[in-house]
């Protein structure tokens, strides 16, 4: 008896057990399914949070890309302060140096010993002055005259001299676009630029490789324009310049656009060439990017504002210096040394002069001598009275009254009055004798045909 109510018992304990048991296991079950869906949901979770992580961390390199080109080009506009103003005032001493002295060379007998010293003198001073360019270029003090041109024409012009100036075991070409690229440019300007990154291409291929300049165009939208600071998005003409040379580390490619910034051994390398580039590239509104990497090559990217319209572009024609034909000119120029060179250079050619140190002199001077002066020949920048306000002052004397305006870069009130834009004629320092003289003929001579409209 104590045996079966012993099994009973046991029976009992076990059905209950296995009853609780069961309860617990549903109710673990309904609980195991429950857990799944939170698993579930927390991965979903989870993926949509490192997405969101991912766009942060994308977000916060592209602002931090945006501040390093922000902080980089504003460190290049303060150099750019800096090296205009060194230049400047270089300029006008440069003036003096090689217009003295182009001078006294001419008044030299060819076989004159002296004549060969003066020979080193300017082309030093000649140096220097190429040094100062540089300088203007860069800090885009430079005055530039932009025309209407062909981008493929001025590659294609360029090419000659390009192959000159690379060896033998450099393969260079030319890719150019089927249609005409109409950009404003100063071709001089952007022949330069070629030059430059054509002479940094051939320092990067010592055992040769190849160079390639192709011509296009791009759409730049607004997202691009903005992550790559440009001016404005909308079509570009791209000059792309590529080599196979060593190419360079990221760290060097952050550098390479600042004055002075060389690699290469003393004597090589000046660093000024691609600050050059870059100073004429934003100055012309445009943009330049370079890809490299060590022993890749590089490639420099070139964007320039594009323009639909073309209008005929006439080849120059160089002629002998003009001489001229007993006229007076009223000369207007604060500094000493490049008023005297100006008044000795147009004296040499046949003209007589008057001096004035300043605006409010020059205005008198006129005054004094109305009847005899055919051209005025003024400096923008000068004390009591500016050039351009001098120049007023004079046109309502006399309507007809031609002007050349000078300046050693473009100076604040180039941009504010817009004496390029009005469409007065212009010489930038240092003078260049040729340019001088052929800018004096051709304005006096154009006189009778402006007073006849
Ligand atoms: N095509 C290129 N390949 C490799 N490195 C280059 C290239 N162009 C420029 N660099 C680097 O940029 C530096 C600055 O160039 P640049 O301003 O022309 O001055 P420089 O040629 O006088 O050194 C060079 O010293 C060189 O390190
Ligand atoms: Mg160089």
């Amino acid at each position: 008896m104590d045996d079966i109510d012993k099994t009973g018992n046991l029976r009992r304990k076990a059905e209950e057990e296995f009853k609780k048991r069961k309860k617990l296991s549903s109710f673990e079950q309904k609980e195991k399914v429950d857990l799944q869906a939170m698993v579930h949901e927390l991965q979903v979770r989870q993926s949509e949070l490192e997405l969101q992580n991912e766009e942060l961390i994308q977000a916060r390199e592209k602002e931090h890309k945006l501040e390093e080109q922000l902080r980089q080009s504003q460190k290049m506009e303060a150099i750019g302060v800096l090296a205009a103003g060194v230049a400047h005032d270089f300029n006008n001493i440069l003036t003096a140096i090689i217009g003295f002295g182009a001078m006294a060379k001419k008044r030299l007998k060819e076989d004159s010993i002296s004549k060969e010293y003066i020979e080193e003198m300017l082309a030093g001073a000649e140096r220097a002055a190429e040094l100062t360019r540089g300088l203007l270029a860069f800090s885009r003090k430079q005055v530039i005259i932009p025309k209407l041109q062909n981008l493929n024409t001025i590659v294609f012009t360029i090419e000659k001299m390009l192959s000159r100036l690379l060896r033998e075991n450099i393969e260079f070409k030319t890719v150019l676009s089927s249609s005409d690229i109409i950009v404003k440019v100063d071709a001089s300007q952007i022949e330069q630029v070629l030059l430059n990154l054509a002479t940094n291409a051939r320092d990067a291929m010592p055992d040769g490789g190849y160079l390639i300049i192709e011509t296009g165009v791009a759409d730049i939208d607004k997202h691009y324009a903005e992550a790559n600071l440009f001016e404005n998005p909308g079509r570009y003409a791209v000059l792309t310049v590529s080599d196979t040379g060593i190419g360079m580390a990221p760290k060097t490619s952050l550098n390479i656009f600042e004055p002075f910034y060389t690699t290469k051994e003393v004597g090589k390398g000046t660093g000024l060439g691609l600050a050059i580039v870059y100073g004429v590239i934003k100055q012309h509104g445009g943009n330049i990017n370079v890809y490299s990497e060590p022993g890749k090559g590089t490639t420099f990217r070139i964007y320039l504002p594009l323009l639909q319209s073309a209008e005929d572009i006439k080849p120059e024609i160089v002629e002998a210096i003009p001489m001229g034909k007993g006229e007076t000119i009223l000369i207007a120029e604060d500094e000493p040394n490049v008023r005297k060179v100006s008044r000795m250079y147009l004296q040499e050619y046949g003209y007589k002069t008057i001096e004035a140190d300043n605006g409010g002199e020059a205005v008198k001077k006129y005054k004094e001598n109305a009847d005899k002066v055919s051209l005025l020949l003024f400096d923008i920048i000068m004390p009591i009275k500016n050039g351009r306000d001098a120049y007023e002052e004079i046109n309502k004397l006399n309507h007809t009254v031609k002007v050349i305006f000078m300046s050693g870069y473009t100076d604040d009130i180039v941009a504010k009055k817009g004496i390029l834009e009005d469409g007065f004629e212009f010489l930038s320092k240092p003078l260049n004798l040729d340019t001088l003289l052929r800018k004096v003929r051709g304005v006096l001579d154009r006189q009778n045909a402006f007073k006849e409209q």
